[in-house]
């Protein structure tokens, strides 16, 4: 148990799996109250019960404003305030051979939930937290929305526009002491890759999701695989007195991904004496 978050209320979207399960659980322990809307309300409802009466679950599918307007005032009408929003909630949409094979049928669903649900959430929570003392809004972007690159498309252009509206809402709504910043989560193991590659035929997929694992890994000067509660602590970090002066951030949480490529690794043979 700490207490960075002790007394305050934070609704967490997509709470029911990967890396926002993870900031559900640390925010608890560090003495929060927690909203957790989610589109799947089954695996929702079974994330929150080790947390007593510190947790509520709301099924909210995100790229509905109105469903988001609804589990932010259910939070507030549950724990009496509000602190903290984070928008986590956010799907990969398919991956195709290439961008030629692209039917971009699902950009409107991948928009919907990754830009319109952080839109929605910043919208209603900064609304509550303008009429109070302030707040902290939490938007999780990627890697993906900072570095250019091949395959998801939809999804690389639905991150980018995350970090550039976390940043104009920064702006805007610091005149009421609400902060906004963004995480960028780079390769953390959870069921998001795997969704992505779904309509490849079975064996391909879990053969595409480790390969994809293990170029990103070796590519990284960390050269290993973050975890969902390493995004978590950053949560904790946006949410509390710790980042009081702090808004209109990009916090990659990536092994170092997006600062550049590993050293290449010396033979022993090769490693002269420092002096
Ligand atoms: P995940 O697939 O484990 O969890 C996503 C959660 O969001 C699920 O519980 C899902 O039911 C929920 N969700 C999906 N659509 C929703 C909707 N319309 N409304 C409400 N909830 C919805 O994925 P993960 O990895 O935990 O992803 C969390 C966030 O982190 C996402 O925004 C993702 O883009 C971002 N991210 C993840 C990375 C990774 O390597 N895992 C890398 C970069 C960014």
């Amino acid at each position: 148990m700490t207490d960075e978050l002790a007394g305050r209320v934070a609704v967490v979207t997509g709470g029911a799996s990967g890396i926002g399960g993870a900031i559900v659980a640390r925010f608890v322990a560090a003495g929060a109250r927690v909203i957790v809307g989610d589109v799947d309300a089954e695996r929702g409802r079974a994330s929150i019960a080790g947390y007593g009466t510190a947790a509520v679950f709301e099924e909210t599918d995100v790229a509905d404003p109105e469903q988001v307007r609804r589990l932010v005032d259910r939070g507030v009408e549950t724990f009496g305030r509000l602190d903290v929003m984070c928008n986590n909630a956010g799907i990969s949409g398919v991956m195709h051979k290439d961008f030629l094979h692209d039917d971009l049928l699902d950009f409107h669903r991948v928009l919907g939930v990754n830009l319109l649900g952080v839109m929605a959430g910043t919208r209603f929570a900064a609304a509550h937290m303008a009429t109070a003392e302030g707040g902290s809004i939490i938007n999780v972007s990627s890697i993906g929305g900072i570095q250019a690159g091949g395959g998801v498309q939809s999804y690389r252009a639905s991150k980018a526009a995350v970090i550039h509206f976390t940043k104009s809402a920064a702006i805007e709504l610091a005149q009421y002491g609400i902060r906004v910043n963004c995480i960028a989560p780079g390769s953390i193991p959870t069921p998001l890759l795997a969704s992505s590659a779904d309509r490849m035929p079975s064996g391909v997929s879990e053969k595409f999701t480790r390969m994809v694992r293990e170029s990103m890994r070796d590519d990284r000067p960390l050269q290993r695989d973050g975890e969902p509660e390493d995004v978590a602590e950053a949560a904790v970090y946006f949410g509390s007195d710790l980042s009081r002066y702090v808004t209109g951030t990009v916090l990659p949480i990536d092994g170092g991904t997006v600062a550049g490529k590993p050293l290449r690794r010396r033979k022993p043979a090769e490693q002269g004496s420092a002096r």
